[in-house]
């Protein structure tokens, strides 16, 4: 037991919580990722306590705009390899202690996105820690990443298995053109404002570990108590956007460039600028777009048919706010999540149709206490299946697990419009679910006692 703690029901413990959980990142950044294998238990225990330093806590006071910062989370195989008890692995969450390419073919990663053919070590035992550096530039970056590596020096055992650079445009926009990262719940306790004012706090056992959620109780939290507590949960995944065939499947469909940009905005449920279809169903409007006090502030009861934002649309799918019938709406609260994703890859230049062969997309992580309620329960009940919309042949027409059958459709009058034969525009190229602890976890899982193992 911890003596600096407040108790549950009076607040969020920010000094022990991860500063890169709770925090929304800046405008615009750039940053790494790294996985990493310990080969050595003690090696392992030397890097974090190496880390800890530079893992600041969610009190702390610097605005990430001038700062750089970093975060750090373990696989299940991570923690075992850390020397963590048999008794507290178990009491992780199934699907973490399974790993993401155990949950493949529930998750909709067949085909090209199966886990055969994920890129390496991506969903292997090999990864054990996920490091994110982030940082508003590259200078600020470099230093960082400095002080990371010098962390690492002479730890022969520790191996830094793979590496993938990110970023964030100023625009917001990512590979398909779309700016992304508006809607994002506030958490209860927080301080930090959520993208939609119209939308109560989420309390905090929704994203934390340790206190109470939106059922009313505190969920099960792995053991020991100080390496639960303040911890969260983590899917991350890389996720390959197919640009190019994209841009043609619109081109395709449309008959004139106008078209083709409202039947983009109709997949996704806004226009480009990040102007919301549910306010503005006819054109993009970049000054609403950009004005974070309104572009979120929206719902869709006014909309049911889906005439402004087709039902089926990517973020009416993710979140369908007021839309769901009276019985189920005080559910959408449950299946509420932070998303700290970024882009990966060059852009495709704007009016290219042809694929470059480059890699692009979206490094999508998915922060929460209850992954299989919330990232997995989207990801196959909203994402993967039209169910819940009347319209259970149809998958969301971007982010969903499509093989070239599906169809999308677009209420309108006189008769709907439906897309048919959908390519996937997504493919996964890999992910795991990791835990951040906080940072009292991070300090025990530093000077384990590796007798306990
Ligand atoms: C490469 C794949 C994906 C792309 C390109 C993408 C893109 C977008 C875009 C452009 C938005 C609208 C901007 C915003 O509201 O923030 C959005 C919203 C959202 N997406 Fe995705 N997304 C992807 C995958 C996913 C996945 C896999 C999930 C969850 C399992 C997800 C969950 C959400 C959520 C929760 C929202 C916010 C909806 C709202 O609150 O209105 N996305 N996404």
């Amino acid at each position: 037991m911890c003596s600096d703690r407040t108790p549950a029901d009076t607040g969020l413990e920010l000094d022990d919580i991860q500063f890169g959980v709770l925090h929304q990142r800046p405008a615009s950044y750039v940053g790494t990722y790294l996985l990493l294998r310990i080969d050595d238990r003690e090696a392992g225990q030397e890097l974090i306590g190496r880390l800890l330093p530079v893992i600041e806590s969610a009190r702390s006071s610097s605005d990430p705009a001038r700062h750089a910062w970093v975060s750090v989370a373990f696989t299940y195989q991570g923690l075992k390899a850390l020397g963590v008890p048999q008794d507290s692995l178990d009491s992780f969450v199934p699907e973490f202690r399974q790993g993401m390419a155990a949950r493949a073919a529930d998750l909709g990663d067949t085909g090209d996105s199966s886990p055969d053919h994920w890129e390496k070590p991506l969903g292997s035992p090999e990864v054990h820690v996920a490091l994110s550096v982030l940082s508003p530039d590259a200078e600020r970056l470099g230093s960082l990443r400095e002080r990371a590596r010098r962390a690492h020096e002479e730890l022969a055992g520790v191996e830094v298995i793979w590496r993938q650079d990110c970023y964030q445009l100023p625009t917001g926009r990512t590979s398909l053109g779309f700016k992304d990262g508006i809607g994002q719940p506030a958490m209860e306790g927080s301080g930090i404002p959520g993208s939609d004012p119209d939308e109560p706090p989420i309390k905090a056992g929704e994203f934390l570990l340790g206190y109470p959620d939106e059922t009313g109780s505190t969920g099960p939290m792995p053991t020991p108590e100080v390496l639960g507590r303040n911890g969260t949960y983590l899917a991350f995944r890389k996720l390959h956007t197919r640009v190019a065939a994209y841009r043609q499947y619109l081109r395709a469909k449309a008959a004139s460039r106008e078209e083709e940009a409202l039947l983009g905005a109709k997949m996704v449920g806004r226009w480009p600028s990040g102007a919301p279809l549910a306010l503005c169903p006819e054109q993009d409007d970049p000054g609403l777009g950009a004005d974070s006090g309104r572009n979120n502030r929206f719902g869709y009861g006014d909309d049911l048919r889906g005439f402004k934002c087709p039902a089926g649309a990517h973020a009416r799918r993710a979140n369908p706010r007021d839309a769901l019938d009276h019985e189920m709406s005080a559910d959408v609260r449950l299946h509420r999540m932070f998303r700290l994703g970024t882009s990966y890859g060059p852009m495709l230049p704007e009016g290219v149709l042809e694929d470059d062969g480059a890699d692009r997309g979206i490094i999508f992580v998915f922060a929460g206490a209850h992954p299989k309620r919330q990232f997995e329960f989207v990801k196959t009940q909203w994402l993967n299946d039209g169910i819940f919309i009347g319209a259970p042949t149809e998958k969301d027409p971007l982010a969903g697990a499509n093989d070239g059958s599906g169809s999308f459709t677009i209420p309108q009058r006189p008769i709907r419009r439906r897309l048919q034969s959908l390519p996937p525009f997504v493919i996964t190229r890999g992910g795991e679910y990791c835990f951040a602890p906080g940072l009292r976890g991070l300090r025990w899982l530093a000077g384990l006692d590796t007798r306990n193992g």
